[in-house]
């Protein structure tokens, strides 16, 4: 196992005190509050992040005894309902109040703590222990959700949050440019035994044929959008009509609308866009050809190559909590000069989200993304700017559904 036991407990103790520092945007008089009415509300997610590492971990990996039962299959897991009426029925009637769930949440974090510092974490003979599957799967998984709550956070009314001052710069973008791509092959995915960890969804590695394209250099704008608007296109969620003029909610405020930053759009209106343009999305595929494949035909772990992920390469890892203008990284360009393919918000791709060949549903999380081979999900590749710079990996895979519009994800197009 890659990571240490020691910098398992360090990762999990950092990812506690950020999901803490999240809970604290959110006004007390808020915590039963559901503004994404097809998510839970904020009371599920401080069970459910402890509760599902205690379960994976302790409970199930290591058969520890129980801590509450019915507080633990309460919080087992969220939902993605198709629309509201199954997201009512998904929903139980009412929650535990806020000291018990947080009482369950400290006693969950006691036993993974405990287990963390002195279980045997990678052990070959537990199928959910091998190569620490289970132990890395609870740091991730909490990591992913602290990017749920954030984006659970935006959606609530300024009165109903606890908001930090935040700065915003909007600038020139920079020129037009669409860059061709030769054709070529991409690695997708990854070996099982290469990476310290992965989800079931990006494996095994696969080799994809992309035939001579053209991509453009960097993300559709905001400003880029307006003219569609104008034309009659659909406005994207985050914007704000506020008199004759557009403006952006961010996290905490709203602003007038920056238009060099990417625009947010749902997947829908992404490949509307694109279509306007006579153009397209580009497929996973050539995503990857963009960010790491080289003109000498070699592939790269990041777009700009094999250095970790720092915060010189892309808006992501909480640096700030709402984008930047278009091409503000040039220490993130990809080999072909393609800007931003990982940060400043999840790419969209045009590939609905389906297992690579040789698949297996993971022991740890079996329903993790078999539940959403269903076609109506789709690929994102990158990262948005509260994406944990940890998930930064060539392999990532995300996915949502084409018309869910609560989500950090941009585009660009190809031809
Ligand atoms: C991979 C981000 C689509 O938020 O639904 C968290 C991650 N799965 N708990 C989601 C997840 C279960 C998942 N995404
Ligand atoms: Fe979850």
């Amino acid at each position: 196992m890659a990571m240490t036991m020691s910098m398992l407990d360090a990762a999990y103790q950092a990812n506690r005190r950020r999901t803490q520092m999240i809970f604290d945007f959110v006004a007390p008089e808020a915590y039963y509050d559901r503004p994404i009415p097809l998510r839970h509300p904020f009371v599920f997610y401080e069970g459910h992040i402890p509760g599902f590492s205690f379960l994976t971990l302790v409970r199930r990996a290591l058969g520890g005894a129980a801590i509450d039962e019915e507080l633990e299959r309460l919080f087992q897991r969220g939902i993605d309902p198709a629309n509201l009426s199954e997201a009512n029925a998904a929903t139980p009637g009412s929650w535990p109040a806020r000291q018990a769930v947080r009482a369950f949440a400290n006693a969950c974090d006691a036993r993974v703590r405990d287990a963390l510092a002195n279980a045997r974490l990678d052990d070959p003979s537990n199928p959910r222990l091998v190569r620490g599957e289970s132990a890395h799967n609870i740091i991730e998984h909490e990591q992913m959700h602290q990017e749920t709550l954030l984006y659970i956070v935006h959606q609530l009314p300024r009165e109903r949050k606890r908001a930090l001052p935040s700065e915003h710069h909007d600038r020139e973008r920079p020129a037009y440019r669409r860059v061709s791509i030769p054709a070529g092959e991409a690695t997708l995915g990854a070996q099982r035994e290469t990476i310290a960890f992965g989800w079931d969804n990006e494996f095994d590695e696969n080799t994809a044929y992309v035939p001579a394209f053209e991509i453009e250099a960097d993300n559709v704008t905001n400003g880029e959008y307006v003219a569609f608007v104008d034309a009659g296109g659909d406005p994207p969620p985050f914007w704000r009509r506020a008199g004759d003029a557009w403006h952006l909610a961010t996290l905490f405020d709203t602003i007038p609308l920056p238009h060099s930053w990417p625009v947010y759009a749902t997947q829908r209106q992404a490949a509307a866009y694109a279509a306007w343009k006579t153009l397209r999305l580009p497929t996973e595929a050539e995503y990857h050809r963009a960010a790491y494949g080289t003109p000498e035909g070699e592939e790269r772990a990041y777009p700009w190559g094999d250095a970790l992920p720092d915060h010189t390469r892309g808006n992501f890892g909480f640096a700030r909590f709402d984008p930047v203008p278009v091409g503000s990284y040039p220490g993130g360009a990809s080999a072909w000069g393609v800007n931003d393919l990982v940060g400043n918000g999840w790419e969209w791709t045009s590939t609905p989200f389906a297992p690579f060949e040789g698949f297996r549903p993971m022991i740890s999380y079996p329903q993790y993304s078999a539940d959403f081979f269903d076609g109506e999900h789709f690929v994102m590749k990158g990262a948005s700017p509260v994406t944990h710079a940890r998930l930064v990996r060539r392999s990532f895979r995300n996915w949502f559904r084409s018309d869910y519009p609560y989500m950090y994800a941009t585009f660009r197009c190809a031809a």
